[in-house]
């Protein structure tokens, strides 16, 4: 009786075992990184979901700033070094093609992310005239401004959610971008179905009703039913309009035609790109410029002195916006601290080798550009808030600093995101004093900037 005991005993562990050491041995390969591919399945996604940026500097210092794990459902190479961060991003004709988890794509659709080569570069060449620095200065500009300055209205003697209102500003701006004269009520149905699907693109890709990705899944069928109608209305009018949809539709520029699909889903890029990517950096500039009161007065300075050489009424214009310095570097310094994006994932198509070792095929790369933004040999004191050192030549175009990417896929609505946000300034400062209301102050960095509870202002005129 004892031996069968001993037998099941032995048994159990070395099951238990097996079990444990089963990633390593399914995925074991003569060269690899350092590091632990942990259970099978799940490997080690609890502790990195959870653990975040300490997950990152446990194992950095563990196994160095190159290792491997298994996260998010598919075996990973972290990549935690500036030069070779540049490099993943510099190297896709290598064979290191964006690789963002399966609940993005299948979420969002074929989008920019999705595509390489020719197609990419005629998906990325629409939307750079759609959205890119020359087409803020040209045209969304006034739209941007127009904006703010009656979305801003009215808030004197207000408590407002600053992160509900920095949510709703960057949704909207964009939206009246691509549609500009839909109703209120089409927006808010729009926006509310647009959100468990931008809610659902970093979720669990199970397709059982009740989860996050079933109903990410339901609300991105309602959006393609909306925008599809959307088109046929557009198509069924002779009336013309000034806004991105009907830039896609007359397809004017035939370098970058688009057919229905790809207009549809070059939309929900546009509006999922710049969506918390923009609110997010807004809300926490807010807070910093709050926590900051000397900053502040500059950056206010900076819009008074904007303001005085205009006649009233006069609006924002491109070197208006060129000249915004001090306001620049605070949203560089907020996007530094405050990182929405903690780094870019990337797919092996082929084995390489990175810093002498073998990634195989198929692997995700993920470069995790987030620790390079506290190196204090490039930020001294990394963990003040300094906006000044942007103003030091060079620091925006450093090789090491990859807030926007780098490469052949850097972002291209950095100049239409930093635009917003400094407008939303400008209205803010020009207009209002605003105070911390006591109770709102948790803030979370990690997986998303947020402050669950709200981040509450009292807003009066200054
Ligand atoms: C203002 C805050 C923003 C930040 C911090 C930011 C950051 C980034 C980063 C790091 C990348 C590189 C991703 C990669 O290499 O895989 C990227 C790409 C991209 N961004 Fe932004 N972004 C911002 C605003 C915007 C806005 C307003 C848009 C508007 C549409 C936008 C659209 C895109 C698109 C479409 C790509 C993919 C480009 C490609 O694959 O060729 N972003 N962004």
């Amino acid at each position: 009786m004892l031996t069968v005991f001993y037998y099941a005993l032995a048994f159990t562990i070395s099951a238990f075992f097996a079990v444990l050491k089963w990633n390593s041995l399914r995925y074991s390969r003569k060269g690899m990184p350092p590091g632990s591919l942990g259970w099978p399945l799940v490997g080690e996604t609890v502790k990195f979901l959870t653990q975040g940026p300490d997950f990152m500097k446990g194992r950095k210092l563990r196994y160095g700033s190159l290792f491997k794990t298994h996260a998010l459902g598919s075996p990973t190479v972290i990549s935690m070094d500036p030069d070779m961060n540049r490099y993943i991003l510099l190297n896709e004709a290598k064979g290191l093609v964006p690789g963002y988890p399966d609940s993005m794509r299948t979420i969002l659709g074929t989008n920019i992310s999705d595509v390489h080569g020719a197609v990419h570069k005629r998906i990325r060449g629409s939307l750079l005239s759609l959205i890119g620095p020359i087409a803020v200065k040209d045209r969304l500009l006034t739209e941007v401004d127009d904006f703010m300055t009656s979305f801003l209205e009215n808030w004197d003697g207000k408590t407002v959610d600053i992160q509900e209102k920095t949510v709703e500003m960057s949704f909207l701006v964009s939206m009246k971008a691509v549609v500009e004269d839909e109703p209120d009520s089409f927006l808010r149905t729009f926006k509310a179905s647009f959100d468990k699907m931008a809610l659902a693109t970093i979720s669990l890709p199970f397709k059982i009703p009740g989860t996050q990705y079933y109903r990410g899944l339901k609300a991105r069928e309602r959006v393609i039913t909306m925008l599809s109608e959307l088109i046929a209305k557009r198509r069924a009018s002779s009336a013309t309009h000034s806004d991105i949809l009907d830039r896609l539709l007359r397809n004017e520029d035939g370098k970058y035609k688009l057919n229905d699909e790809e207009i549809m889903e070059q939309i929900t890029t546009i509006l999922y790109s710049g969506y918390e990517t923009v609110s997010t950096t807004t809300m926490m500039a807010i807070k910093y410029l709050c926590d900051n009161p000397d900053i502040l007065q500059t950056v206010r300075d900076e819009h008074f002195a904007i303001l005085q050489k205009k006649v009233h009424g006069e609006r924002i214009n491109w070197d208006d916006y060129k000249s915004m310095s001090e306001t620049r570097a605070v949203i560089l310094e907020t996007m530094r601290l405050a990182s929405v994006v903690s780094g870019v994932m990337r797919r092996t198509t082929e084995d390489l080798e990175l810093n002498g070792y073998v990634i195989p095929k198929g692997w995700r790369v993920y470069a995790y550009t987030r620790d390079g933004n506290f190196d204090p040999i490039l930020y001294e004191e990394p963990f003040t808030f300094n906006p000044k050192r942007w103003l030091e030549k060079g620091l925006e175009n450093h090789n090491h600093n990859m807030l926007f990417g780098a490469g052949g896929r850097v972002c291209p609505g950095k100049e239409w995101g930093m635009f917003k946000i400094s407008i939303f300034i400008h209205y803010l400062v020009t207009r209002y004093r605003w105070e911390e209301v006591e109770g709102s102050k948790t803030l979370a960095k990690f997986p998303r900037v947020l402050a669950p509870e709200g981040l509450h202002m009292k807003i009066t005129k200054y």
